[in-house]
């Protein structure tokens, strides 16, 4: 706000010719305290008012005004301006206190919405480190959009067709075995389809029997339908294990298969557009202008490709939803294919395909190598969630062994660790799988902010504070880089979102988490004059993260 009073009433002392918006640009925030808490630097403006910049600083900073500003200071060719403290605070603690569920949020997403395609695991195969990072990433992007004041649609866009299912069917029909697919399917199903590669080297006519078992899935024969639906069935369920640990859920679980019917309009429209194009027997969409290697739609024997099933996928979606954005959630390693489908669209005259978005993201690495849940290790990632929690759950035993609830807290304290820890970095980052760091009570952990949360409430508990006789006029100097910290909330909101990057949010949480483990060391609470004052402060910091680690998919418990 008062960096908008700032450059409101800076352009308006420059005239017509350094517009609001400018200023705006300009404007920093001093790395010295002793600089103030905005500064502009009148560098930019020495050549054309043909003046020195210390002149410039000093006229504009005499004729500044506002009760926001306790002390505007020119200063070696810059103007420093301290904010007053007192007006700063009472201001932002009258409107969270106002309306503290709403504070942070924006209206600008205000009837519209946007389409979240992400988690998205292959069914009969293990859920990977990626399609965690997707689920956790798009979850905290669709809080944040909403947030905004969007409409979101999450969609879990399944893998579950492709050629891969009719070596599968072929494999299970040969190898398979009941029991073990009812006791453990994505292990039973990895192992049959590991089974079928490995015979395939010595006996090539088995690729023939996968390609006529996808055949008769692509005809609907019964038997292969019913197999097919049933994998699906048990792997969806395994997947929803890993869904209810984390906490989260899908507006939409709808896989590639659904857009089995839907395929042939898409083709012809296609077609009709000119843009197919005959190769090698095959149909594919030349995107030399782009830059790009051709986009392949239907394969010589006829089959579509995930591909096809994707531009099918965002045709259905922009006819159902009018978004103003579909965010694909997925690994780097994709981005030539949504380049190429992004590209096809344009080429067929579809606008809204420029708002198809691939939010990417880098590996999840073990000992600096990509981390692998295949073969023999298919239980890998509801593994690390549960070994997430038992350490929490130590760790809670050691620090509070009378703890009533310890199992739903360790369950949120483990589980918000492996999210925190994604979340903390770029996405697009690789990201090193480590336990242990995940769990610290004081790195930039989880566990560090819910523990700072959970000392909020002992405080307020200790003080009978009552949000009702909540008091928002501070006075202590102390408090400064509290309330500093928590008026950044609704602008980080809005970053966050608008650049796709939770970790905007996870930073400021530790930030603020780290000023009022500071403040709250040196500063007595009970018992001071000033105590219902900084307790409403502290009711404000607790509000603040509980809201922003809930908007990052993680709980807070009180107690912990
Ligand atoms: N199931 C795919 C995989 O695991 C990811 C799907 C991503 N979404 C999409 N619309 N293509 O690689």
């Amino acid at each position: 706000m008062e960096k908008q009073i700032l450059a409101l009433q800076i352009a308006h002392i420059l005239g017509e010719e350094y517009p609001r918006n400018w200023v705006l640009n300009v404007i920093e925030i001093p790395k010295q305290e002793s600089h103030g808490d905005l500064a502009f630097p009148c560098f930019p403006l020495a050549k054309t008012l043909r003046k020195n910049p210390n002149l410039i600083a000093e006229e504009i900073a005499q004729q500044i005004k506002h009760p926001v500003f306790h002390k505007v200071k020119p200063m070696g060719g810059y103007v420093n301006v301290f904010l007053d403290q007192t007006f700063v605070a009472n201001h932002m603690l009258q409107q969270i206190f106002q309306d503290p569920a709403a504070y942070g949020s924006h209206e600008f997403g205000k009837g519209k919405s946007i389409v979240l395609d992400m988690s998205a695991p292959n069914i009969a195969k293990p859920f990977s480190m990626g399609h965690l990072r997707s689920t956790v990433i798009g979850n905290a992007l669709a809080n944040l959009a909403k947030k905004c004041g969007y409409e979101t649609v999450k969609i879990n866009y399944i893998g579950d067709y492709g050629t891969q299912f009719g070596k599968l069917l072929a494999a299970y029909l040969k190898w398979g075995n009941e029991e073990q697919l009812k006791e453990n399917p994505i292990q039973e199903l990895t192992r049959v389809y590991v089974e079928f590669h490995k015979a395939a080297e010595v006996d090539p006519s088995l690729i023939e029997e996968g390609r006529s078992w996808f055949k008769k899935l692509e005809d609907n024969d019964e038997e292969a339908v019913t197999l097919w639906k049933w994998f699906k069935d048990v792997s969806l369920s395994e997947f929803e294990k890993i869904y209810d640990l984390l906490g989260i859920e899908f507006d939409l679980t709808r896989g590639e298969a659904y857009y089995n019917n839907k395929m042939e309009g898409t083709i012809g429209l296609l077609k009709e557009k000119g843009l197919l194009e005959e190769s090698e027997g095959a149909q594919i969409i030349r995107l030399d202008e782009e830059g790009l290697p051709p986009c392949l739609i239907r394969k010589s024997n006829g089959t579509t490709i995930y591909a096809t099933r994707d531009l099918t996928a965002a045709i259905d979606r922009q006819r159902t939803y009018n978004f103003e954005e579909v965010l694909y959630v997925v690994g780097q390693e994709q981005t030539l294919h949504f380049q190429q489908v992004k590209q096809v669209l344009k080429k067929a005259g579809f606008q809204w395909a420029e708002n198809l978005k691939h939010i990417s993201f880098g590996m999840m690495l073990q000992d600096g190598k990509k981390m692998s849940t295949r073969q023999g290790k298919t239980v890998l990632l509801e593994q690390a969630l549960e070994e997430a929690i038992k350490q929490a759950a130590k760790n809670i035993e050691e620090k509070n062994p009378y703890l009533e609830d310890r199992h739903t807290v360790a369950q949120q304290v483990g589980v918000g660790a492996v999210i925190f820890h994604d979340l903390k970095h770029d996405r697009r980052n690789d990201v090193e799988f480590s336990l242990e760091e995940m769990l610290t009570f004081e790195g930039h952990t989880a566990p560090y902010l819910q523990y700072a949360h959970a000392r909020t409430t002992s405080l307020l508990e200790k003080g009978n504070f009552n949000p009702e006789e909540a008091v928002t006029s501070i006075q202590s100097e102390s408090a400064w880089p509290v309330i500093k910290t928590l008026r950044l909330f609704p602008e980080i909101i809005e970053k966050a979102f608008k650049e796709y990057d939770p970790s905007k949010m996870a930073k400021h949480l530790l930030e603020l988490a780290k000023n009022f483990n500071r403040f709250y060391a040196h500063t007595k609470i009970i018992g001071s004059d000033e105590s219902q004052e900084l307790l409403t402060l502290i009711y404000a910091v607790k509000l603040q993260l509980k809201e922003g680690l809930s908007l990052l998919g993680i709980e807070a418990p009180d107690h912990m």
